[in-house]
C-alpha cells in the first residue's frame, strides 16, 4: 500500500500527534531540506530562504491590499552564536521593510532569541529587535511556542512591553490557563493575537478535543474584542470567524479595532473574502532557511496536506465559505 494511504487510515488525532514528534526531529529536518521533493511544497507555505526571495511576495501581498507580519524562520537555537545571529537577521528584515516603505511588523519566537539557553541573554536579544522596531515605528509579537514556555514569554513580553507598546503576544486557545492570561493582559493593555494552538500538549495544559478548543476560542475571542484592545483574530476557522463578525456587528466595534489573521499560502480565498469586504486582514509571511519544523506544524494542523506529496499543492485550498455564527 502507498505511504499515503497508510497515512490516511491513521486516526486523525494520531496523526498530528506523529507529525509535531517529527517536528522535532533535526536528522528529518536536514534530509527534507536538501531533497528536491519537497521545495514546491514548502514553497506554499514558506516565502522564500533568503529575505531577497521573501521581499516580492510580500510587495505582492501589500499591492492586492493585505497586511503583513514577517517572521524570519528558526527557534530552540543551541548557542548564543545562533541567537545573535537570528537578531541580525531580524535586524536585517526590519530595516529592509521600512527601507521598501513596507509595514515594519515583524514575529519572532523567543527560543530563537535563546530562552531555553538564557533568559537574560534572551531579553537583550529581544530588545534589540525592539528598539529597532520602535525607531521604525514598527510592531513585534512574540509568537507563542510549547506549554513549557508560557510563563517565560509572558515574562519577557511584560518587560518588553513595559519599553514599547508595539509588542504583542500570542495567546492559545488550546491551553487551560488562557483565560486568566487574557485577563492580565487586557489589564495590561497589552495586545494579543488569538490562536487556537499547534503544539500537541499533554491533558494536563490543555483542551484535547477540536470542540472544546473552539469553544474556549469563542469566549476568549469575544472578551478581547469587547475589551478594545486591537486584538488580532488567527484563525482560518469559518465558523469562528463568522462568529468574530456577530460580534463586532454586535457591539458596534469598528473594523479599525481588531484584525484578522492568517498564514501565507492557507484559505488565500478567504484572506481575499475578508479583505473585499472591508476587513483588515494581516498575513504571517515566514521566510528562512530553517522552514522543517514550521512547515511539520502546517502538515499536522490539517493532516490531509500530507497527501499534497503526491498530488498538486493547489490542493491546499479547501473552499469552505463563511459559515453563519
Ligand atoms: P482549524 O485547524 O480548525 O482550521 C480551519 C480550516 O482552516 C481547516 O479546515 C482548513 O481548511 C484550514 N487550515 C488550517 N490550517 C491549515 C493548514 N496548515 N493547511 C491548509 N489548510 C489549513 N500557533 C501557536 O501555537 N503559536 C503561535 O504563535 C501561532 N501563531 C499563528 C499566527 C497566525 C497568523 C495564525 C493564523 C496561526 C498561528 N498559529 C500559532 C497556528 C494556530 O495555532 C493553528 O494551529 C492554525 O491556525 C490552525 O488552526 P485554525 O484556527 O486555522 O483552525
Amino acid at each position: 500500500m502507498a505511504l499515503n494511504e497508510n497515512l490516511r487510515l491513521l486516526p486523525q488525532r494520531t496523526m498530528r500527534s506523529l507529525l509535531i514528534s517529527l517536528s522535532h526531529r533535526r536528522s528529518l529536518a536536514r534530509v527534507a531540506v536538501r531533497s528536491p521533493l519537497t521545495r514546491p511544497i514548502v514553497a506554499r507555505f514558506v516565502a522564500g530562504e533568503t529575505l531577497q526571495e521573501a521581499l516580492p511576495a510580500i510587495l505582492a501581498l501589500k499591492r492586492a491590499g493585505l497586511h503583513t507580519t514577517v517572521d524570519v524562520l528558526g527557534e530552540s537555537v543551541g548557542s548564543r552564536d545562533q541567537a545573535a545571529a537570528a537578531v541580525d537577521r531580524y535586524l536585517a528584515t526590519i530595516a529592509a521593510l521600512s527601507e521598501r516603505d513596507l509595514d515594519p511588523n515583524v514575529s519572532l519566537k523567543l527560543t530563537q532569541m535563546g530562552l531555553e539557553i538564557d533568559r537574560s541573554c534572551c531579553l537583550e536579544n529581544v530588545m534589540r529587535v525592539v528598539e529597532a522596531v520602535r525607531g521604525v515605528s514598527g510592531f513585534v509579537r512574540f509568537d507563542m511556542e510549547n506549554h513549557t514556555m508560557t510563563d517565560a514569554t509572558l515574562e519577557v513580553w511584560r518587560a518588553a512591553h513595559e519599553v514599547y507598546p508595539g509588542v504583542g503576544v500570542v495567546i492559545q486557545a488550546a491551553l487551560r490557563r488562557s483565560s486568566a492570561d487574557v485577563d492580565s493582559i487586557i489589564a495590561a493593555h497589552g495586545r494579543v493575537r488569538l490562536c487556537k494552538g499547534a503544539y500537541d500538549e499533554p491533558a494536563s495544559v490543555a483542551y484535547r478535543t477540536r470542540s472544546a478548543v473552539d469553544a474556549n476560542y469563542a469566549r476568549l475571542m469575544e472578551r478581547l474584542l469587547v475589551a478594545d484592545v486591537q486584538p488580532a483574530i488567527a484563525t482560518h476557522d469559518p465558523r469562528l470567524i463568522a462568529k468574530a463578525i456577530s460580534i463586532v456587528e454586535r457591539e458596534g466595534i469598528g473594523r479599525d479595532r481588531f484584525e484578522f489573521q492568517m498564514l501565507y499560502g492557507v484559505r488565500r480565498d478567504l484572506q481575499r473574502t475578508l479583505m473585499d469586504r472591508g476587513y483588515q486582514v494581516r498575513i504571517y509571511v515566514p521566510y528562512g532557511t530553517e522552514w522543517y519544523p514550521y512547515f511539520m506544524r502546517r502538515l499536522a494542523e490539517r493532516p490531509a496536506n500530507v497527501t499534497i506529496f503526491g498530488e498538486s499543492a493547489g490542493s491546499l485550498d479547501v473552499h469552505v465559505p463563511l459559515a453563519s455564527p
